[in-house]
């Protein structure tokens, strides 16, 4: 038997084990919560690929077109040599903007990921438009400490991390990352995308879009547990819940129980009574200031930033400073 097939069944049980656990903390909580990690299984992953092609969901297409319009003078900051790290890789469509903009034998890439069949094929694809680009992907969780090929002499080490995924984490992932980010790219910089605070009904229509693209997304997190863990709920009895918390300047989406209810899970039931929530994301929205002042306290010395006529999303540049 092949070493890659033997590998991946153990693992879709572990992964099983642990979306069991997790669900069962989620759900003895009060307030009831679980990780946003969940939505991202084939389907969720999918929906999120729609999401961000909606009208109503302006990130990806304001990120999109400031890379598209700014990739040199970006590149320009990250200097002349670079080991350029993508935290949290993905199918590597925006990073083939910056790409553009580096002469290809300058540029080291180290994409990491901690889906490794998904950033596999990621790479494969890459290397088949990039002919001749170094890429050296690494399958780990960038959020835990990690161990980076080491950059190549001359170097300077950057990282990329777009999307406003950052969003997603609560304010203390945020300055965790944010140092260990500062601590690996010592000498070197990040570039970053942020989601920019704004009116409350552009956040409110992006994550409640009309074609009801970011509720199945969400309610999918369900499913999930239907499918993969044989949870028992009634069909009909979650809705989709997102609003602008302006306390914490996040959006937070929820699945909102329509009427008193029971979730089994194994041998467990959980109440739910009506209208009661089980929290499954947040993405904070925040000022540029703000951000700056944040990355500043972790080691970072903020530089330049590119932002769209609205000023509803920036690229963010961060020295990383020489510490010792
Ligand atoms: C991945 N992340 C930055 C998205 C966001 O906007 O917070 C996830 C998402 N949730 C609902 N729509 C999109």
């Amino acid at each position: 038997m092949k070493p890659g097939i033997e590998w991946q069944q153990p693992r879709a049980d572990a992964d099983c084990e642990q979306f069991a656990a997790d669900l069962h903390e989620a759900l003895a909580r009060a307030p009831k919560a679980i990780s946003p990690k969940y939505f991202y299984d084939e389907t969720g992953s999918r929906l999120f690929e729609q999401i961000c092609d909606l009208p109503e969901y302006y990130p990806t297409r304001t990120e999109l077109a400031l890379l598209r319009g700014h990739a040199a003078d970006m590149a320009a900051q990250m200097g002349g040599q670079v080991q350029l790290v993508e935290y949290g890789a993905g199918a590597l469509r925006k990073v083939r903007l910056l790409l553009d903009a580096i002469p290809r034998d300058s540029v080291q890439f180290v994409p990491v990921d901690i889906s490794g069949p998904h950033l596999l094929a990621a790479c494969d694809g890459l290397a088949a438009d990039y002919p001749g680009l170094a890429i050296q992907p690494l399958v780990a969780d960038f959020t835990r400490p990690h161990a980076l090929p080491p950059c190549p002499d001359g170097s300077r080490r950057v990282g990329f991390f777009p999307g406003s995924s950052i969003g997603n984490f609560t304010p203390a992932e945020a300055d965790a990352f944010l140092r260990l980010a500062a601590s690996e790219l010592q000498g070197g910089g990040l570039l970053i995308g942020i989601d920019l605070v704004k009116d409350h009904e552009v956040l409110h229509a992006a994550y409640n879009d009309a074609a009801g693209v970011t509720a199945a997304f969400n309610l999918n997190v369900l499913e999930r547990a239907r499918k993969e863990l044989g949870a028992q709920f009634p069909v009909d009895g979650f809705e989709h819940l997102a609003f602008y918390n302006p306390a914490y300047r996040r959006i937070e989406m929820h699945l909102r129980a329509r009427r008193p209810l029971e979730l089994r899970l194994g041998g467990t039931a959980y109440a739910f009574h009506e209208g009661e929530t089980l929290h499954t994301e947040h993405s904070h929205k925040y000022t540029l200031e703000g951000f700056q002042a944040l990355a500043a306290r972790a080691g970072f010395r903020p530089g330049k930033a590119w932002t769209d006529a609205n000023g509803w999303f920036a690229l963010l540049w961060l020295e990383a400073l020489q510490r010792g």
